[in-house]
């Protein structure tokens, strides 16, 4: 493989780790943003989802590439079906950042992006991270500053959160090598945690209290758009839920050794990596 490597979200919760790891290993990376800044050492491209004019000169020299919808758009098929093409039309393959449990059900949208790009015709892997750990400094931090509160409409539903470092390195062996082409991952952390226990493991890591309160879908909407969030997009965090409270974001799964030759990495560690961040 002799091409570059489009990541796209390069500046972003994933795509920053991946673009680092890629440069390390000596890949030609072009790091895609809608500002086009280099990341981590790799070339920046400009890219916007939203207008494909930007997308010739991002796949310019490029044989293989790293797609995921940017956080805060929900139209995963009109965005993504696009790009999935202009991938297809230049043979480039694609390792798609898909979502945890769309694969229950043909008529999920990102499952229907997922079939699209298994009959696109080129290599591809599909990588379905369950929930982010890293959403504690990033979704959830402002609760854990404002009055040590996580409030969720997640009940005492478990989830096997998973360090987008895990992601990323799933995906530097996906984009590296054939051995996993046409192939999905669910991408999980080691162990299912309820957020009262991951809540009492930060709690521990920063040295004060941390609680979990379980709130309903209205609340949660409501808190979100009391911090700015689109009630579109707070409606959309709300029902995705709902497979927590049921108990299938639960599962765990050995993808990512598989893919990366390490362990996941688990919530304790994570916390105590990213404590003073979390203290913040
Ligand atoms: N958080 C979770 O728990 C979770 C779990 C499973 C799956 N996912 C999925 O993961 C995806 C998000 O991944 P992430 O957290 O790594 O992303 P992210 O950190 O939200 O990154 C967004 C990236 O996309 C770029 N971006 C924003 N708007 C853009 C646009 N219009 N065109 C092109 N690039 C744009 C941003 O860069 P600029 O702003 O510089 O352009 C940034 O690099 C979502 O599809 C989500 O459904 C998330």
């Amino acid at each position: 493989m002799a091409g570059k490597i489009l990541v796209l979200g390069a500046t972003g919760n994933v795509g920053r780790p991946l673009v680092k790891a890629l440069v390390a290993r000596g890949e030609a990376v072009k790091a895609a943003s809608r500002r086009g800044e280099p990341v981590e050492g790799a070339e920046g491209v400009v890219f916007d989802i939203v207008d494909p004019m930007t997308f010739p000169t991002a796949f310019e020299g490029v044989d293989r590439a790293f797609v995921l919808l940017p956080t805060g758009y929900t139209e995963a098929k009109a965005l993504l079906l696009p790009l999935i093409e202009a991938a297809a039309t230049r043979g480039v393959k694609v390792v798609f950042q898909s979502v945890f449990g769309v694969d229950a059900d043909d008529s999920i949208p990102y499952r229907q992006v997922e079939i699209a790009l298994e009959k696109s015709g080129v290599p591809y892997v599909i990588l379905r991270p369950n929930w982010f750990t890293d959403n504690f400094l990033t979704f959830w931090k402002a609760g854990i500053d404002a009055g040590g509160v996580i409030a969720l409409p997640a009940a005492d539903g478990k989830s096997s959160f998973i360090d987008v470092r895990d992601i990323a390195d799933s995906a530097v062996a996906a984009l590296t090598s054939d051995r996993f082409d046409g192939r999905a991952f669910n991408l999980t952390g080691p162990e299912a945690l309820g957020y009262a226990e991951a809540a009492a493991l930060i709690a521990s890591g920063i040295g004060r209290p941390v609680t979990y309160v379980a709130i309903d879908d209205d609340a949660f909407v409501d808190n979100l758009m009391g911090a700015g969030v689109p009630e579109v997009y707070a409606r959309f965090l709300a029902s995705i839920f709902h497979p927590v409270r049921e108990g299938w974001a639960a599962a765990v799964t050995d993808d990512v050794p598989a893919l990366t030759g390490h362990p996941a990495r688990g919530v304790a560690a994570w916390v105590t990596e990213n404590a003073s961040a979390l203290k913040g």
